[in-house]
């Protein structure tokens, strides 16, 4: 809890990471934080009785740490004390009183670790498919030899798998083998309650091969569905998806995890007891309306989404009384009357859309919504300069190139928002996955 309080202080500043610790790395990634990792070297042998207290003798042992990172960092440069100074004053060890770089060059490793990036994604993909995760669950810890029969695959292939998985935090490796870490266990089971793997995998068999084609989407400004599905037409995507139940459902399992895992903090990221009934529009499995129902015991929530995935929601239908409070209806929101509601949603949808659309499809919901209603928007908030954070980054550039859609900052909600009757919008930065924008109609 109390690094989501720096993080966002870290966020315009150049960051050093002291420790190699993947873990450690892979949480800075998680929370968008850009960084380049310097080992320290020090070897943390300081005699306790050389301070006073445990944490006087902490906080010298960190002190030497950043000490011995700093200098590897300037060997060449200005006085080291001076230069520890303006590190922590600025944060910007590299630059000048007049902001210009000076001594050391920025290390290669920054360029490497983005270079690899697509490996890690990979790698990634491909124990989440071969279904590492599970057998280990079901039987670890397994030696690579182990794994490697089970999922039927090469011993020595599969030990280097399983080492990666290691290096990114997702396996602990023992001498008894290799067995899950917590994240694996959370997130990473293909029937875990917060699993992930169907949006794995949604990315291992679609977004990854629509991004083998970004050069086209940058240079021609469009869908890449020809290229990659072999069939035009912007929103070719969503409807070949929906014309194959396996793929549905799977499309709608990566919605249900990716919705579920932050559904908490977005339903709890406003005061949402003044309403009494809530349309969650392109609604899909229920994951947030099921959690809203469950935060507020008085609201009724209605699921509005196609046909073809209404008829499929119940697949995902949690236990629990708060199932009493959600129901579920078909239509279009282009062109079908809306559900009467005084809280209408709207998850993840607007970033399918360019800005056309999203007028249409406000201008809808502004007519339904009767003055003092609320409307929620889901999204991960970019940033007003719209390169922080860098999953919200990422997510737009995937957008782009699956639909023509986009991520927005506050300023650009708030103006479309503004343009149909809705005042008073807000945001909060929900410190997970998906942040929360609330508007009021007049
Ligand atoms: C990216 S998914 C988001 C699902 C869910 N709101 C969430 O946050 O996980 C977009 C949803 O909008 C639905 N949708 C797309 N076009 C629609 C339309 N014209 N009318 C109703 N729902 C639609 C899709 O079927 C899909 O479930």
């Amino acid at each position: 809890m109390g690094l989501f309080r720096v993080i966002p202080k870290l966020l315009h500043n150049r960051v050093v990471m002291a420790c190699a610790a993947p873990r450690h790395q892979q949480v800075l990634r998680n929370a968008g934080l850009r960084f380049t990792v310097v080992p320290s070297k020090f070897e943390e042998n300081l005699s306790k009785a050389s301070s006073p207290t445990h944490f006087l003798h902490a906080m010298e042992t960190a002190k030497q740490n950043v000490v011995e990172v700093v200098r590897s960092m300037h060997q060449k440069c200005v006085p080291f004390e001076a230069e520890l100074g303006f590190l922590q004053k600025h944060g910007k060890a590299m630059e000048d009183a007049d902001g210009n770089p000076h001594g050391a060059e920025p290390p290669p490793t920054a360029i490497v670790e983005l270079i690899d990036g697509f490996k890690v994604s990979k790698a990634l993909f491909t124990a989440c498919k071969m279904k590492v995760f599970d057998v280990l669950r079901d039987e670890g810890p397994l030696s690579a030899a182990d794994v490697a029969r089970k999922i039927d695959a090469s011993e020595g292939g599969t030990g280097q798998l399983l080492d990666v998985c290691a290096a990114l935090g997702l396996l602990d490796k023992t001498e008894g083998g290799y067995s899950n870490t917590p994240l694996a266990t959370l997130y990473l089971l293909s029937d875990g309650e917060y699993s992930l793997h169907s949006f794995v995998m949604i990315h291992e068999e679609v977004i990854w091969p629509f991004f083998s084609y970004l050069e086209f989407a940058v240079r021609e400004g469009t869908v890449q569905c020809q290229r990659t599905l072999g069939t035009a037409g912007e929103y070719q995507y969503q409807e070949s998806l929906y014309q194959n139940r396996e793929k549905k459902l799977q499309f709608m399992g990566a919605m249900h995890g990716h919705t579920k895992v932050a559904a908490r903090q977005v339903s709890t990221a406003f005061d949402l007891s003044g309403f009494t009934s809530a349309c969650d529009l392109g609604g899909s499995t229920g994951a947030l309306a099921y959690e809203l129902a469950r935060q507020c015991p008085g609201l009724k929530v209605t699921v509005f989404d196609l046909p073809e995935v209404i008829e499929d929601a119940i697949c995902f239908q949690p236990d629990g009384p708060q199932t009493g409070q959600v129901s579920f209806v078909p239509g279009d929101f282009f062109r079908d009357t809306l559900p009467e509601a005084d809280l209408y949603i709207l998850g993840k949808v607007l970033h399918n859309w360019p800005d056309d659309k999203v007028h249409q499809l406000l201008s809808r919901i502004s007519r339904s919504c009767k003055p003092g209603g609320g409307l929620l928007v889901v999204e991960p908030v970019l940033d007003e300069d719209k390169c922080r954070p860098l999953p919200a980054v990422l997510k737009s550039l995937t957008m782009m190139v699956l639909f023509q859609g986009r991520e927005r900052s506050l300023s650009e909600y708030r103006s479309l928002l503004q343009a149909h009757g809705f005042t008073d919008v807000r945001a909060v930065r929900t410190g997970t996955i998906l942040d929360a924008v609330l508007a009021t109609r007049a």
